[in-house]
């Protein structure tokens, strides 16, 4: 049975091993090791929208593991336009063994999945961006030891990051406190989903308008653009409501003084962050994008050669 990771929950009582097994990776190929349990195997990665890191991140890491991927650009495949979303899936699946699919829409993400017979990896939606999150953790793991009771602090507009993180957190007992604009809250399903989730593990999930009370003992303070792919026409009228969201300075003042700064990127540079703070000691941004490599890696291990994690 082809196992998909389109929710970072599809991964939720797993998500401390695979950190752990993308940890043990990453410093067993750092000291010139190999690892290749997917010689002969083959990636298809389509795109909807432009990426550096997950392009990247991908294509490296799946060759570490001796496999080969194979890029799909925007123009190429067109989803749902020039085939169904159906014989799309149905043709991929007889020439690759795992599609990576960064897409405008969840709702054409899963129906991919559902139709496909090998494993679906969501490198973004609308919704989520859970391989982001797995990296994330990793550098929070890597970083404090372990996430349980940390606050993270999620700044800005809520969005695919923020509602992957979410549900990330409160699966891994982590409290999360999100402070956005009024009209710019994380979807409404997955705020109340992972407050639920939340409720068994003893992780805390809140709102809170204001942001200098957000970020109060704050471990990890996040953000992320407030212009996500697909919301371009908005830009003006975002440009004018998020400017008080901005983590600078005095807004980081009153976090934990050994709190980590982080983002997905791409950053735009004095909107959502100021240089001083993305530049400084606390900032983790570059652990973070390279740990994409690294947990994407784990991921994809765990969904195409689970037995081979004995021999790592
Ligand atoms: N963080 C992230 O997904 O970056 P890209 O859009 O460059 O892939
Ligand atoms: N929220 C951003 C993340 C980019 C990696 C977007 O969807 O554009």
């Amino acid at each position: 049975m082809k196992r998909d990771m389109i929710s970072i929950l599809d991964f939720e009582n797993e998500i401390d091993e695979t950190l752990d097994l993308a940890i043990k990776l990453k410093s067993h190929i750092k000291s010139g090791k190999t690892f290749q349990p997917l010689k002969g195997k083959h990636m298809g990665m389509i795109f909807e929208k432009p990426s550096l890191r997950t392009r990247i991140s991908f294509e490296i890491g799946f060759s570490h593991l001796g496999g080969t991927a194979l890029y799909l650009s925007p123009s190429e495949i067109q989803m749902g336009k020039r085939e169904s979303v159906f014989d799309v899936a149905r043709v991929i699946s007889r020439y690759v063994d795992i599609i990576m699919y960064r897409a405008f829409s969840n709702k054409i993400m899963c129906e991919l999945a559902k139709f496909s017979d090998v494993p679906v990896i969501n490198g973004l939606d609308d919704l989520e961006h859970p391989c982001q999150i797995m990296a994330d953790f990793m550098t929070i793991k890597e970083q404090k030891g372990s996430l349980k009771g940390l606050k993270l602090v999620y700044i800005g507009d809520g969005n695919n990051v923020c509602n992957s993180l979410l549900l990330g957190s409160a699966a891994m007992g982590m409290h999360m406190t999100v402070t956005c604009p009024l009209n710019y809250e994380p979807d409404n399903e997955v705020f109340a989903r992972a407050q639920k989730l939340g409720e068994k593990t003893g992780s805390k999930i809140k709102i809170v308008r204001e942001p200098d009370m957000a970020v109060m003992n704050a471990d990890v303070i996040y953000t992320d653009t407030w212009v996500s792919m697909g919301d371009e026409a908005e830009k003006e009228e975002r440009l004018k409501v998020f400017p008080p969201f901005q983590v600078n300075k005095k807004l980081v003042a009153n976090a934990k003084p050994d709190y980590i700064f982080l983002h997905c990127l791409p950053a735009h540079r004095n909107e959502e962050v100021t240089d001083e703070i993305i530049d400084s000691l606390n900032s983790k941004v570059f652990d973070e994008a390279e740990n994409r490599m690294w947990a994407q890696m784990a991921v994809i291990i765990k969904l195409l050669a689970p037995d081979a994690i004995n021999e790592l």
